[in-house]
């Protein structure tokens, strides 16, 4: 029978033998895999363990705050978080197609990263998040997206003079196994079982340039969304959920007088793979709600519209 007791035992002492008393370099993202990882080494290996946690700005709402929160104060991980929102907007900056954003942000992310590292005395090894779909994934093909999902939350690029050995502790295991160990870890079930979050953040979620009011609308409206998800009990029940931002003005009409702002899409999906997906068919009083709450609430949002494209022809992100 699978326990995941036994299996933190043994990956705690796998660790424990392979990194002896040298001390280990972590990036923390706030996702599963590496939030896993983080609790585990900290299990093994305690003040040996330094975590990277980069913030570009992208973040959802309070998330950068919430990561703070549970490895540093609750665990007593050693987090040193760094504010880069001033230079990823800075950054992208007149950019507006999709994947040149994918490339700014990944290659800044990166570029911080190996600097904060670099700060870092006597590091001899660097730990990764990486499971075993991803081991399966780089095996084959090195072109398809999977891969450059996780190149970009695993950090590809490090810097030479740093020669790190490599920590994977959870190479063996599916994500269902992933999560099971993290509860067992006592990290909040909230967490664990979040939906994926995209590595370039919010900037693949505000379509065409980033900017930092369209970010701060979009981090409101999502947490509505997902506020407003959790407590009717849909949020479990989708796969995916998130708000996209719609630079298109449209004329609303307030308590307070005419509107002419941008507009909100909402996008919930069932998938098992991420592969294909069909869209959420979430109760018309829900959606009701949201709406009403987003345009009332934020003052920057004419209209809001549910998205009712599978995957295909849509992918579930709208860039
Ligand atoms: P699409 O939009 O291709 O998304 O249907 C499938 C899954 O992949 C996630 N996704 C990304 N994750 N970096 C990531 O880390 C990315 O650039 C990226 N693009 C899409 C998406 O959120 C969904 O779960």
């Amino acid at each position: 029978a699978w326990k995941p007791d036994s299996i933190i035992d043994d990956a705690i002492a796998r660790v424990r033998e392979q990194v002896g008393d040298g001390h280990v370099l972590l990036g923390l993202s706030g996702g599963v895999d590496s939030s896993v990882v983080a609790a585990l080494l900290h299990k093994a290996i305690g003040p040996q363990l330094t975590c990277v946690f980069v913030d570009h700005g992208l973040l959802r709402h309070h998330e950068g705050d919430q990561v703070m929160k549970i490895f540093a104060d609750h665990l007593g991980v050693k987090v040193i978080r760094v504010n880069a929102e001033q230079r990823f907007l800075s950054a992208l900056q007149g950019v507006s197609d999709p994947e040149a954003k994918r490339k700014v942000i990944g290659k800044l992310f990166v570029d911080v990263f190996d600097e904060e590292s670099a700060k870092i005395d006597n590091v001899q090894f660097l730990a990764q998040g990486t499971i075993y779909p991803d081991v399966i994934e780089s095996a084959g093909s090195k072109t398809g997206k999977a891969h450059v999902i996780k190149s970009h939350h695993n950090v590809g690029g490090l810097p030479a003079h740093m020669k790190l050995k490599l920590v994977e502790p959870l190479r063996e295991l599916f994500k269902d196994e992933v999560r099971r160990i993290g509860v067992e870890l006592g990290l909040p079930r909230e967490m664990v079982y979040r939906h994926p979050f995209p590595g370039p953040g919010l900037g693949v979620r505000i379509l065409g340039e980033v900017t930092k009011q369209a970010a701060d609308t979009l981090r409101l409206a999502d947490h509505i969304f997902i506020e407003e998800l959790r407590k009717s009990g849909w949020y479990d029940k989708t796969s995916q959920a998130f708000a996209v931002f719609l630079p298109v003005k449209s004329v609303g009409v307030t308590g307070d007088g005419r509107r002419y702002e941008p507009v909100i899409a909402l996008r919930a999906v069932e998938t098992i793979d991420f592969m294909t997906a069909h869209w959420a068919h979430l109760p018309y009083e829900l959606l009701d709600v949201c709406s009403r709450r987003i345009v009332n609430e934020i003052a920057g949002v004419s209209r809001v519209v549910y998205d009712v494209s599978g995957k295909p022809p849509a992918t579930i992100e709208w860039e």
